[in-house]
């Protein structure tokens, strides 16, 4: 990783963070446990590769900034949701997000509801405020978000995941379940980066849409490569979580190194995919990179 791509990241993320704090209410305003609550689980945390990733698509177009900043905020929003219900008893019941205790666990259950609830409704607000792009383009951003949020994608993944507890997926199965419940959130960050730059052709979405694919289930590839070998403290998560719940994941299917291989080929898939945007897709291949070769 080249040192203009660590600087460029820590600018997006330090940025991203200003913005989320600036887009959601003070810890004070009524009311006030959940306002502190929304704080805790959206900020002070997270690698942020969703807005790194509407960050690097934007590059490829000359993207509004209003625009871009509010799409990045907006994803992190949806993602951040997702993380808390995720480990909510319901679900994965765990205890450490973000290097924290999860917000159930420093708050309560209904809390934690809510933070979720909230952090989603508050996601299509602050797109919809976006002004540097038309309007129908707005609505089109805030319709890619939904459907990438909703039971057709992360929602809907979520709803196999918890599923498929105990079985074996096939290989299909289970890529269709990775692409969901990761894959199409990390796809819609990518798209609406663009889109904060320009109305696509088919030829421009079709290449992005490869590399999204393509990223999206590296990503979860090696979330799951990661949860089999890596420790908590790194994570800032519950290590070894997958196997102790009897969760189909790649590792579980396809063993440690034909996950690693598989992560490595899609990351070469993704850079192939960019070819047609030549040098503007610097920062998407170096993600790309990154997604792979991450090691928390
Ligand atoms: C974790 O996402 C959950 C998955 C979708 C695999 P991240 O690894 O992006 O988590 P943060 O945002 O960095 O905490
Ligand atoms: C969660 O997948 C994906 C979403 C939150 C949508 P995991 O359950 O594997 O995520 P971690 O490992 O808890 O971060
Ligand atoms: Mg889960
Ligand atoms: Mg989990
Ligand atoms: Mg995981």
């Amino acid at each position: 990783m080249s040192a203009a791509f660590d600087d460029w990241m820590k600018t997006v993320q330090a940025g991203s963070e200003n913005d989320l704090s600036a887009f959601l209410p003070a810890a004070d305003v009524i009311p006030a446990k959940l306002h502190e609550a929304m704080r805790y689980a959206l900020l002070g945390g997270g690698k942020r590769v969703r807005p790194l990733l509407v960050y690097a698509a934007g590059t490829l177009f000359g993207a509004d900034a209003n625009t871009l900043s509010r799409a990045a905020a907006a994803v992190e929003m949806i993602h951040a949701y997702s993380l808390v219900h995720d480990d909510m008893p319901c679900m994965d019941d765990d205890e450490l997000r973000r290097g924290k205790p999860t917000v159930h666990v420093a708050y309560d259950e209904a809390t934690a509801l809510l933070v979720g609830d909230a952090l989603q409704s508050q996601a299509f607000v602050v797109l919809s405020e976006a002004d540097g792009v038309p309007p129908a383009r707005v609505l089109a951003m805030l319709r890619l978000l939904g459907t990438a949020s909703g039971s057709a994608g992360m929602c809907g993944g979520q709803a196999i995941d918890l599923d498929s507890v105990g079985i074996s997926l096939t290989l299909a199965q289970l890529e269709q379940m990775h692409q969901l419940k990761t894959g199409a959130l990390l796809r819609a960050s990518v798209v609406l980066g663009a889109l904060a730059g320009k109305d696509l052709t088919e030829q421009e979405l079709s290449a992005l849409n490869v590399y999204a694919r393509a990223i999206g289930l590296a990503f979860q590839v090696v979330d799951d490569v990661l949860d089999a070998t890596a420790d908590s403290a790194t994570l800032g998560k519950t290590a070894g979580k997958d196997a102790a719940d009897n969760k189909p994941t790649y590792v579980s299917i396809l063993g440690l190194e034909p996950s690693r291989a598989l992560a490595e080929q899609l990351r070469l898939e993704a850079h192939a995919a960019l070819e047609p945007f030549g040098d503007k897709a610097l920062r998407l291949r170096e993600l790309a990179d990154l997604i792979v070769q991450r090691k928390a």
